[in-house]
């Protein structure tokens, strides 16, 4: 699954030298000179991405863009565009651009962020099937009552444009549910933008929601249009809504009541059209008596709530499951044809899965990592979840919580090598969150970690976290 890119850009010596680096980087690139080409060539191959200059012969930028984003809604559009035209960049997102670059721009920068468009034009345009799906990576998978439930609710409300908040423990797929009703709804041709309320800081929040004006806080240098305003005319999808501050939420609040929004330090009321989907993991009626979450804006996001079955409630999906992942998994772990001993999917069927489907998925490709090139066998799966159980369950306790906890292992002899098991505890959670914050950009994530690429994507494929995209570059692997 190669991404495509069109490149639109006359300044041949730069096109040459960003050819060069996206196609070492694994994309395919077209590249032509003109606006009019351009948007001649966005109509013949179906692009991921299109990455164009402000200043063009034949059409320029901001009337390509608007065409463009009128031809096709979910097409991410990246402009390029010099100091000193930022005004100009502004009109361009608000017709329609995914996001702008000011040349010169960082190569790490550009990857970056055509890696997070990619990532966004795969979540609109990669189907989600429902229920026996072999052949798709992505896959609603299960044919429980429970599931075929949530397929019905699915179907029922998908093309309506009524809020939904979708509900369910972490890893029973909720994410995926919401590009489901996205894809099945009436609104599938226009934009779907996800955002995750719970990987934004506080501060930034509400400017990528609602956009700002220039000087609305300091180092708000220039305008921003908002996520709301993007997504005008399609789906917006609040992922992880509990974690949303009190201010956020009037605020949001104030959207879903008038359908309007205003920019941070604007007085401009700005009408917009957009259907939001909501998803949590949180207990909310808890957080609404404990008055951390608003009560009036708890029913407007649940005009319908669809919840997510835990996995241990439909455990005869297991097998199903294991096979689809098993597919899934086989092509980048260089598996020709995976298989799995019954009475390993039969002792899968009775544990208790916390982390629900992820953790299901997590421990299939670590089995398979461990049993390759033989068939997964119940001594693998048991194994692989053992050394999985043993770790401390460190996401709901506190740095010297863990560390108590940990402590009072090791003076009951049940650990001897605490600091050894301090990193093995940490260091999953660490690389988990930091991809998921880089929205799968593995040389972002690397960054921040301070580690390279190299070390980046061995710990992921070692902690069972690598993203099903496409390979890594040769040279990284
Ligand atoms: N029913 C399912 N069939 C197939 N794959 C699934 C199913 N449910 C979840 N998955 C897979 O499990 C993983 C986690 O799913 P997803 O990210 O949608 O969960 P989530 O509910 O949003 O979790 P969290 O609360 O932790 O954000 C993904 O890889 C997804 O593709
Ligand atoms: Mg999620």
């Amino acid at each position: 699954m190669t991404a495509r890119i069109l490149l639109i850009e006359d300044d041949a010596r730069l096109a040459a030298i960003l050819q060069k680096l996206l196609t070492r980087e694994g994309y395919a690139v077209d590249h032509v000179a003109r606006g009019d080409e351009g948007l001649a060539q966005s109509q013949c191959q179906p692009y991921d991405v299109i990455l164009t200059d402000l200043k063009l012969p034949g059409l320029d930028g901001l009337s390509l863009i608007s065409q463009l984003h009128a031809a096709k809604p979910r097409l991410p559009i990246i402009m390029m565009t010099a100091h000193g035209t930022t005004e100009t960049a502004i009109e361009a997102t608000k017709l329609g651009a995914f996001e702008y670059l000011l040349k010169p721009c960082e190569p790490e920068e550009l990857l970056d962020l055509i890696a997070s468009a990619v990532a966004h034009s795969q979540r609109m345009t990669i189907p989600v099937e429902l229920g026996e799906a072999r052949e798709a990576r992505f896959a609603l998978v299960g044919n429980s009552r429970a599931m075929q439930e949530v397929y019905k609710q699915i179907g029922r409300v998908a093309a309506t444009p009524v809020t939904v908040l979708i509900r369910g423990a972490t890893g029973t797929g909720k994410e995926l549910v919401a590009r489901a009703l996205y894809q099945h709804s009436d609104r599938a041709d226009k934009p779907f933008i996800a955002v995750n309320c719970a990987a934004i800081p506080e501060t930034l929040l509400e400017s990528e929601l609602f956009g700002h004006e220039r000087g609305a806080f300091t180092g708000a240098q220039t305008r921003r249009i908002g996520r709301f305003e993007q997504a005008h005319g399609g789906t917006i999808f609040l992922d992880e809504i509990g974690d949303l501050s009190p201010g956020t939420q009037a605020k949001l609040l104030r959207v879903l009541q008038e359908r309007c929004i205003q920019r941070l330090g604007g007085d401009e009321t700005i009408h917009v059209n957009v259907r939001v989907l909501a998803a949590t993991h949180q207990d909310l009626e808890k957080a609404i008596a404990e008055r951390e979450f608003r009560e009036d804006l708890f029913y407007r996001l649940s005009v319908v709530t669809l919840r997510l079955p835990a996995l241990r409630d439909r455990a005869e999906d297991i097998p199903d499951l294991v096979r689809f992942f098993m597919q899934r998994h086989a092509t980048d772990l260089a598996i020709r044809d995976p298989s799995i001993q019954p009475e390993a999917i039969a002792w899968l069927q009775r544990q208790p899965w916390p982390g629900n489907v992820r953790q299901l998925e997590n421990v299939l490709r670590q089995a398979m990592l461990l049993a390759r090139p033989f068939a997964v066998g119940l001594d693998h799966v048991q194994q692989v979840l053992a050394r999985n159980a043993q770790a401390l369950d460190i996401r709901h306790l506190t740095i010297a919580g863990y560390i108590t906890e940990l402590l009072d292992r090791a003076q009951r002899g049940e650990v001897e090598d605490a600091f050894h098991r301090l990193i093995a505890d940490i260091e999953p959670e660490l690389y988990s969150q930091a991809i998921r914050l880089a929205q799968g950009n593995q040389a972002k994530a690397a960054r921040w970690l301070g580690v390279t690429r190299l070390k980046m994507h061995d710990k992921l494929t070692e902690f069972g976290l690598l993203p099903q995209r496409n390979p890594p570059p040769p040279g990284t692997a």
